[in-house]
């Protein structure tokens, strides 16, 4: 067998074309990165280059690379139960977790099923939302109202809810029954709005499309409580208790995709805290497991659980199961990670770094002029790159302006989420003041020199 990590050392990019890695190979395999080994908030990659990881992998290492804790408890588990059999039923670790999540879930999100990723978890509550419809008595309930711009995931049903033209139109025609809406992007409004004269219209079309639709045929509105894709898409405070009346009013299940914003990430354990507003659905993944098993959850309203609960003459029962489900190794490890947020009080440390970010960008915003807006909350926060802050004017798209940013910064050493309009934090909720402001520095330093190279060009 060939040593791929040699012939890739050795810049051998023939043998890259044994793994697909990303959208774009043969882009990627020109320079390829293959991280070797973590500790904390650093990566090192297959050459010996140390990278600080502003991004937690991608929103998931939430309690740092090598936490000791974590690796305890899966080498525990691992000793005792590695796998039970899910058709026959379940295992200690699992029931424990679902319990914690229970206790720590806001109002009564009380009932739990587990999943080994975000699409996964997605793809559950797409299938829950139609299932207790048709338990209840509205069998014509199906549809799924989400966003343009949002990501909920690689498989065909989070797919077909996603709005994103780039990843899905290679796909279409996707599944029927998914309608679109476009979301609360305040800082370039859609309708040529000004908040708050704007009467939140994105949140009340939210309203008029279900009336349009016939709201005998909607099951669920699925939104994240920030969206990440289109870059990081902070609502304004009335949008998410206005979508929960609306969905109350119609009888459509509200469901949180809180995969990127659970676990800490904004500064409380859910977005759901955060902004005060309890979905009937709950999905989580990513941080959960801290990224060192696969594991997601979806926490699921008591009064909507209870519709899965009769007897089988009359109640199928909740339709959904994976062979992983519920894995023991994954439970034990969600327990340890959820155990490392609470006794050393990371959501106090993410809600203070949160505004350290916040005036981290706020600073160098200031010293280079071409950021227009700072959003997002906690350890979730990006900014949108402009050409010039009073008029809102985007860097011209060639320039690319985001990406090269993006690309400079992971030469000197710092993974960050970036795009051509914007771009990114969401470090660990270990991270220290000291490493945050290293990450700030670099990004600082990257913006200055694509600026410098820029010139009048910009
Ligand atoms: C908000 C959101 N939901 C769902 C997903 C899908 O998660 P996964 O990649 O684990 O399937 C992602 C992935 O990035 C995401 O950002």
């Amino acid at each position: 067998m060939p040593d791929l990590i040699s012939y890739a050392q050795a810049g051998e990019q023939e043998f890259l074309r044994q793994i697909f890695v990303r959208d774009q190979m043969a882009e990627w395999s020109k320079d390829p990165l293959i991280m070797a080994r973590a500790d904390g908030v650093r990566y090192w990659d297959i050459h010996g280059r140390e990278y600080l990881d502003a991004l937690s992998g991608i929103y998931v290492v939430s309690v740092g690379h090598n936490n000791p804790r974590v690796i305890d408890a899966i080498r525990r588990q691992l000793e005792s139960l590695h796998f039970s059999p899910p058709m026959h039923g379940t295992n200690p670790v699992a029931i424990q977790l679902a319990n914690l999540l229970a206790e720590l879930a806001p109002g009564d999100l009380s009932t739990v099923k587990f999943q080994c990723g975000g699409g996964e978890v997605i793809e559950g509550a797409i299938k829950l939302a139609r299932q207790y419809h048709r338990l209840t008595g509205s069998p014509g309930k199906y549809k799924i109202i989400s966003r343009y711009q949002s990501w909920h995931g690689s498989t065909l049903g989070a797919l077909a809810a996603s709005g994103l033209k780039s990843r899905k139109t290679v796909n279409e025609p996707l599944g029927p029954g998914f309608i679109h809406v476009f979301p609360p992007t305040c800082y370039r409004c859609p309708f040529d709005k000004r908040y708050p004269d704007c009467g939140i219209t994105c949140a009340k079309l939210i309203g008029d499309t279900i009336e349009m639709e016939d709201p005998a045929t909607v099951s669920a509105v699925l939104v994240e409580p920030i969206g990440h894709t289109g870059g990081i898409i902070d609502p304004p405070d009335e949008y998410l208790p206005m979508l929960r009346e609306i969905c109350d009013q119609h009888n459509v299940l509200l469901v949180f995709d809180e995969v990127i914003t659970g676990v800490g990430r904004t500064g409380q354990l859910f977005a759901a805290d955060t902004f005060g507003v309890l979905p009937d659905v709950l999905c989580t993944g990513k941080g959960l497991s801290g990224g060192y098993v696969p594991l997601s959850a979806m926490l699921v309203r008591r009064p909507i659980a209870d519709a899965f609960w009769g007897p089988i003459s009359e109640n199928p029962g909740y339709v959904e199961g994976h062979t992983f489900e519920g894995n023991p190794i994954s439970c034990a490890t969600g327990i340890a990670v959820l155990r490392e947020i609470l006794e050393r009080d990371l959501l106090a440390n993410a809600r203070a770094l949160g505004e350290r970010l916040r005036a981290g960008f706020a600073d160098i915003a200031r010293r280079h002029g071409c950021i227009g807006d700072i959003r997002g909350r906690g350890l979730l926060q990006g900014v949108e790159w402009v050409r010039d802050p009073a008029t809102k004017q985007a860097f011209a798209a060639e320039l690319n302006f985001g990406v090269r940013v993006g690309r400079r910064a992971l030469k000197h050493g710092l993974l960050c989420r970036f795009d051509p309009n914007w771009l990114a934090f969401g470090p660990a909720l270990t991270t220290t003041a000291d490493e945050l402001d290293q990450m700030l520095a670099i990004l600082d330093r990257s913006v200055g020199e694509v600026l410098g190279e820029l010139g009048d060009q910009r």
